[in-house]
């Protein structure tokens, strides 16, 4: 940490230093209350995943607000949310190798954790891992809801779960599936027909289960493209959207439900005519999912991204100068995030903390 990073709660935040992951608290939040509120309206509850956030600071904001926990896409991300007083965590995700299965088992003994499966050994490994200490693991079996990612079909799903609950190490607690495939789609009756499609096949396969008399207590889905729509398929118990917090760039060209909250911060390191240089590259905002776009000042068009330098021309007569500062939003935060030690967090500009992000590069 360098002693640059020590700000004092106070200052406006355009005197951190650059290129920041700056948030604004306000926004955060009413886009934590909003989503919860939603939820509680529609008798769902919210499991957000923290693959966007990657900090317990963010999560503990949400299960205030009501979460009865946290997803979590990776191990390495479940041992850092359960060191950060977390206590419900879900990874709706695989995990399969020895060592990995040996971490998850210590997790286990700080938190409760849930994890997907879809595969008859790996169902026999953990079981066998968690029997050994005197533990049980809760599993959803993730069911492929259209997205051909992981998943099993639904031909195969009775067999399935009687396999897992034939194992004495692991408690079956339900399905899963993430409409991923449909989060995105542009036009909303679009996205409502391939949502309510993918979601018609996750409550067949909730049907099938209970007439063989296995019960489910979690059928668990969304992201936040789809979140108004998942969560009115009768027999959904809970979402798992993460990128609401803070909003993406990309999601907010599909709709404006929450208002983005992160930006970068950036300062103005070159000008010759139109031509201005930021200080933000490819080492410090993602482009994954596309250019990022500079919100503030107006009338500035990022045009190229390198490693350190980002090129922007400038497209009115904007009044910018070398050592100014730009406000540049990417497309996806998950991505951007995961480049960044800290957010420096501010209400309404005024600089309130720096938050670690614990979670950053916690992809094993
Ligand atoms: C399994 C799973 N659930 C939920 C989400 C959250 O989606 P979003 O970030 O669109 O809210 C994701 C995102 O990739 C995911 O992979």
């Amino acid at each position: 940490m360098t002693t640059a990073e020590n700000y004092k709660k106070g200052i406006q935040i355009t005197e951190i230093d650059t290129p920041s992951i700056i948030v604004d608290l306000n926004i955060a939040e009413e886009n934590i209350k909003k989503m919860q509120n939603f939820a509680n309206d529609n008798s769902v509850s919210m499991r957000p995943h923290s693959k966007t956030n990657k900090s317990p600071y963010w999560a503990k904001k949400q299960i205030e607000a009501g979460a009865i926990g946290i997803c979590c896409a990776k191990l390495g991300e479940a041992e850092m949310m359960a060191a950060g007083g977390v206590k419900e965590i879900l990874i709706p995700n695989q995990i399969v190798t020895p060592e990995k299965i040996k971490r998850l088992v210590e997790v286990n003994k700080k938190s409760k954790v849930m994890i997907a499966v879809e595969n008859y050994d790996n169902v026999s490994k953990l079981s066998e891992e968690f029997e050994k200490n005197s533990m049980k693991l809760g599993v959803i079996i993730e069911v492929n809801v259209g997205m051909d990612r992981c998943g099993v079909e639904l031909d195969e799903i009775v067999d399935f779960a009687k396999n897992i609950n034939d194992k004495s190490g692991l408690d079956f607690e339900g399905i899963m599936g993430y409409e991923g495939h449909t989060v995105n789609i542009g036009n909303f009756e679009d996205r409502v027909n391939e949502t309510t499609k993918a979601m018609n096949k996750l409550i067949k396969a909730k049907d099938i289960l209970e007439e063989n008399n296995i019960s489910v207590n979690i059928v668990s889905a969304s992201g936040t493209g789809t979140y108004n729509i998942t969560s009115k398929i009768p027999g959904i118990t809970e979402l798992q959207c993460g990128s609401y917090i803070f909003m993406d760039g990309n999601y907010l060209k599909v709709f404006d439900d929450f208002q983005p909250a992160l930006s970068l911060l950036c300062t103005v390191v070159s000008r010759r005519d139109n031509r201005i240089v930021i200080d933000c590259g490819l080492k410090s905002v993602s482009m994954d999912q596309g250019l990022p776009e500079v919100v503030y000042p107006r009338g500035i068009k990022l045009v190229s991204l390198s490693e350190e330098h980002c090129k922007c021309e400038l497209e009115d007569d904007v009044d910018i100068q070398v050592g100014d500062k730009v406000f540049v939003r990417p497309m996806h935060s998950d991505t951007t995030i995961n480049l960044h030690d800290n957010y420096f967090v501010h209400r309404d500009g005024i600089f309130d903390e720096k938050v670690e992000i614990v979670g950053r590069g916690k992809f094993k």
